[in-house]
């Protein structure tokens, strides 16, 4: 199936000095496809070979070979240019079809990739912040998980810290047991932001809050009872939301699961000489790093975010032997995983290597446009029933008819938002806005979704017509549909790349890409013609798409209804 090789092939046959893996990398899809289907620039290797690049290009261009599935190449300036055999490119795509396509790949099968992504704190608010490591992890999980790889996601869970303690003053002092049950994380939240407006004034509450964190360090069972309700609480909420967005978790293995596992990881960075004391702390300097030092333990003792993620890291490579452990949060805890990273590394773990931080960029609200009750936070329900809500209203106005309105407001309304995280680098920072996000026309969920509707609905026009198997694959080489079938043909390279950048853009990027193929062709082609040779060849394109669509979709974490 895979087109590129046969370049690829064609390539290293001719530069014995580069590795296919290289030549792969190089090699282009020009926008315009005057300028070939494939292009091969030799820019960079001008300094491989002490020549001038159209020199290059010539050369390559002579020591070519042939393929059956090659009708053409030509060198233009730097470039060798490739034209595929049309007939021949579309057989070869469609005769695979989209179960080919669609299939788990084998790149990763034997290995596990760990995946530490959502973690939200307990009894702090679930916002919009904790909305991008959700959809970016789950995403990275389904993307590894298409790749053949073993995926085990965890949520690591903020369940251990001095925010307890704090919480706890408060519950004591203003909580009510009937409130918090009614009103869940949301009244634990009121109680929680009062403790700090209180504790300006009266700063001994802080003293109260620490004692009792201590306390559930040793083991109260008063403040662990606390504690404990808390959690249940906050997970409650939680729980809901990831069932909205459909993810689920392999791991709630939180901060306080490695309580009781710790010490031997901090005795181990003593025996190796890795600690220093400083004002009573331990910490691992990192001067030589140009980094400032790692926190392990305060001078109460007490362990800190660092001590754990060591900890979970060692741990967690004993139970999974993962091939990687990836972890996802925004760029402001840059500095907290290269830090911890490099104390594994001089721990003398050779597996250091193999730990990767994903960070995101973050997310800001076009002033004005979204309305939240509680001020500065917006709730992450609060934001998916809104968008729910809109795009009910949406459907009402457009298609008031549609069967399973519910379900596909559901799917549209959260389906944009998640899309619209996904869209663009992560690293880059989202606005967020309504217009945008729920746009049918733009580059966006509902408009992929609506594409998928579209060939839905063609295909179920076409559902009592028996496609024959003999399909005339020299009636698909205009170019408005070769357009569709060679983006369709991209799909298992970019969930490789996407897998390789830990980029789940470029899925949502490509999945708008098939669609606005698609629907150029939709709009210029009438697929069920009377001619059946060419109906029937059409309609197999229209079954690819839906399919390709569809699984690309699923990767990214968003549903496809058959009819909007
Ligand atoms: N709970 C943290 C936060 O909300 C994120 C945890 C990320 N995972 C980790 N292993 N440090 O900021």
């Amino acid at each position: 199936m895979e087109f590129k090789k046969i370049i690829v092939d064609l390539l290293s046959d001719a530069i014995t000095e580069l590795s296919a893996h290289d030549i792969e990398e190089m090699i282009e899809i020009p926008s315009n496809t005057e300028m070939g289907d494939y292009a091969f620039p030799c820019f960079r290797l001008a300094k491989v070979f002490r020549k001038a690049p159209n020199m290059i290009a010539n050369e390559i261009g002579e020591k070519m070979g042939e393929s059956a599935y090659i009708s053409n190449i030509k060198v233009v300036g730097a470039y060798v240019n490739f034209y595929v055999n049309k007939e021949k490119y579309v057989e070869k795509v469609l005769s695979a079809g989209s179960n080919e396509i669609c299939k788990k790949m084998e790149d990763g099968i034997g290995k596990t990739i760990v995946l530490d992504y959502s973690s939200p704190n307990i009894a702090k608010p679930f916002h919009i912040g904790h909305l991008r490591t959700t959809i970016i992890g789950n995403a990275l999980y389904k993307i590894f998980e298409q790749l053949g790889y073993t995926c085990v996601g965890i949520n690591h869970l903020g369940d251990w810290g001095t925010q307890f303690g704090k919480l706890i003053v408060a519950y004591n002092k203003w909580g009510s047991k009937e409130e918090i049950e009614k009103h869940g994380i949301h009244e634990l939240i009121k109680i929680y932001v009062k403790f700090h407006e209180e504790a300006e004034k009266e700063p001994s509450l802080n003293d109260e809050a620490r004692a009792w964190f201590t306390k559930m360090e040793n083991g109260h069972d008063e403040a662990l009872a606390l504690w404990q309700w808390f959690k249940e609480i906050s997970m409650k909420e939680f729980k809901r939301v990831y069932k909205m967005l459909d993810i689920e978790f392999d791991s709630y293995a939180g901060e306080s699961f490695y309580n009781d596992k710790m010490e031997p990881v901090i005795a181990s960075l003593e025996d190796k000489g890795l600690i220093e004391v400083s004002e009573g702390a331990k910490i691992v300097t990192l001067e030589d790093e140009n980094m400032p030092p790692c926190l392990i333990t305060k001078k109460d003792g007490s362990t800190l975010y660092a001590t754990r993620d060591i900890t979970a890291a060692i741990y967690r490579k004993e139970t999974y032997d993962f091939e990687k452990c990836v972890y996802v949060t925004a760029f402001d805890q840059n500095l907290h995983f290269a830090q911890w990273f490099k104390v594994i590394e001089k721990m003398g773990f050779k597996w250091a290597d193999k730990l990767v931080h994903v960070p995101y960029g973050l997310v800001s609200m076009e002033s004005g446009k979204l309305s939240s009750r509680k001020g500065q936070i917006i709730y992450l329900e609060e934001l998916l029933n809104e968008s729910i809500d809109k795009t009910r209203q949406i459907i009402e106005a457009k298609n008031p008819d549609l069967e399973n309105k519910e379900e596909v407001a559901k799917a549209v309304g959260i389906g944009a938002i998640v899309f619209n995280d996904l869209y663009n680098n992560r690293i880059k920072d989202v606005v967020f806005s309504w217009d945008k996000v729920l746009n049918f026309e733009g580059e966006t969920g509902p408009y992929v979704q609506y594409t998928y509707a579209r060939a839905s609905s063609v295909l179920r026009k076409a559902e009592d017509i028996e496609i024959s198997d003999d399909v005339d694959y020299t009636r698909l080489t205009d170019d408005l549909t070769f357009q569709v079938i060679k983006t369709i043909q991209r799909f298992p390279d970019v969930i490789r790349l996407a897998a390789e950048k830990l980029e789940p853009s470029f899925i949502s990027r490509y999945v708008v890409d098939l669609s606005q193929a698609f629907n150029s062709f939709y709009h210029n082609n009438k697929i069920i013609v009377e001619d059946e040779a060419l109906r029937d060849a059409r309609l197999m394109v229209v079954k690819c798409v839906k399919d390709v669509i569809e699984t690309a979709l699923g990767l990214i974490g968003v549903k496809a209804p058959e009819k909007m």
